[in-house]
């Protein structure tokens, strides 16, 4: 499917101007950890016919979008539908074997797959965000909560130590960790909190772009409310521009204002969330749809 409609895309952005500027955002500690102003207007990422497929319909074929800043994408579909091949391929973790993923750093467009590796490691320790589903695979487990919240404003520059512990305290308030676990491994927590905890590290550094594979996958009900909840507080409050995958569409219609629907390794439908899921064209988007609605 080729890139979204142009007036779709404004209108969702209008869309979610005008929500970010309703709430007042907190103090995120901006005399620590500045946050620079980045250019509102260009797009940020930009995928075109982006394709790896591991066998026949296993992976992505032909994934084309441009997200703009401040902009959540969903991305939904079955499981085994190509949803994480897709985001690994997007943030340079998987090579393509065709198409190409460019990001747009303030300045320059990058070609995510052609920067080499030291440079991409840096965006994705910087500027991008990436919550894996599990959070033992995003965090440092044999290190405290506030050096894993600290790790990413070192990796920018920051070395004063008092600064540095004042951010991480400030973080697990954001996401509401009790600040006298600072000192703790996150061995000791619950999977929920872990959660907490790799999402507060990957936000510190105020990123352009997150990369979420179904932050909420593996937790109970009640649990992913509330992490649900603070995941669409930061995601307004930081203006995130973030690629969500989610087989849940209640947790799209919550946090995205775009939807891709992908099954077989092909996005199938694409569009504003609400429209998606209140009129849904492609049969298996009905199928998902009418899925949710009988639970
Ligand atoms: N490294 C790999 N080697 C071989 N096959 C792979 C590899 N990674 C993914 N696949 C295959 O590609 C297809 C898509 O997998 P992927 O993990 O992207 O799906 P998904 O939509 O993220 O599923 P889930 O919702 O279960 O996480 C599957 O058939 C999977 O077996
Ligand atoms: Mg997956």
């Amino acid at each position: 499917m080729s890139a979204l409609s142009c007036d779709t895309l404004l209108e969702s952005r209008a869309r979610r101007r005008a929500d970010a500027d309703e709430d007042s955002p907190e103090n995120f500690s901006e005399a620590t950890t500045p946050r620079p102003a980045w250019a509102a207007e260009s797009p940020l990422l930009q995928a075109e016919h982006v394709t790896r497929l591991f066998g026949p319909e296993q992976g992505c074929q032909d994934v084309s979008f441009t997200l703009y800043p401040g902009e959540v994408l969903g991305l939904a579909g079955e499981s085994g539908s190509g949803k994480s091949t897709l985001l690994a391929a997007l943030s340079g973790r998987l090579l393509p074997e065709a198409g190409h993923v460019r990001y747009h750093d303030g300045k320059d467009w990058l070609d995510v797959h052609a920067v080499g590796e030291s440079r991409r490691r840096t965006l994705l320790r910087t500027e991008w965000g990436f919550v894996e589903q599990n959070p033992r695979d995003g965090l440092r487990m044999s290190v405290s909560a506030g050096a894993n919240i600290g790790e990413r404003l070192m990796a920018q520059g920051a070395r004063h130590y008092g600064k540095l512990r004042q951010a991480a305290l400030d973080w697990l308030r954001h996401v509401e960790i009790e600040p006298a676990r600072i000192d703790d491994t996150p061995g000791s927590f619950s999977g929920g909190m872990r959660q907490r905890l790799q999402i507060a590290r990957n936000l510190v550094s105020f990123p352009r772009l997150v990369f979420m594979d179904e932050p909420t996958g593996g937790l109970d009900v009640s649990v992913q409310a509330r992490i649900l909840d603070l995941l669409r507080n930061l995601v307004r409050e930081l203006k995130l521009s973030v690629v969500l995958v989610t087989h849940d569409l209640a947790v799209a219609r919550l946090l995205a204002d775009r939807l891709m629907v992908m099954r077989r390794s092909r996005i199938v439908e694409a569009g504003l969330t609400d429209q998606i899921l209140d009129d849904p064209q492609h049969p298996y988007t009905q199928l998902l749809v009418s899925s949710i609605l009988k639970v």
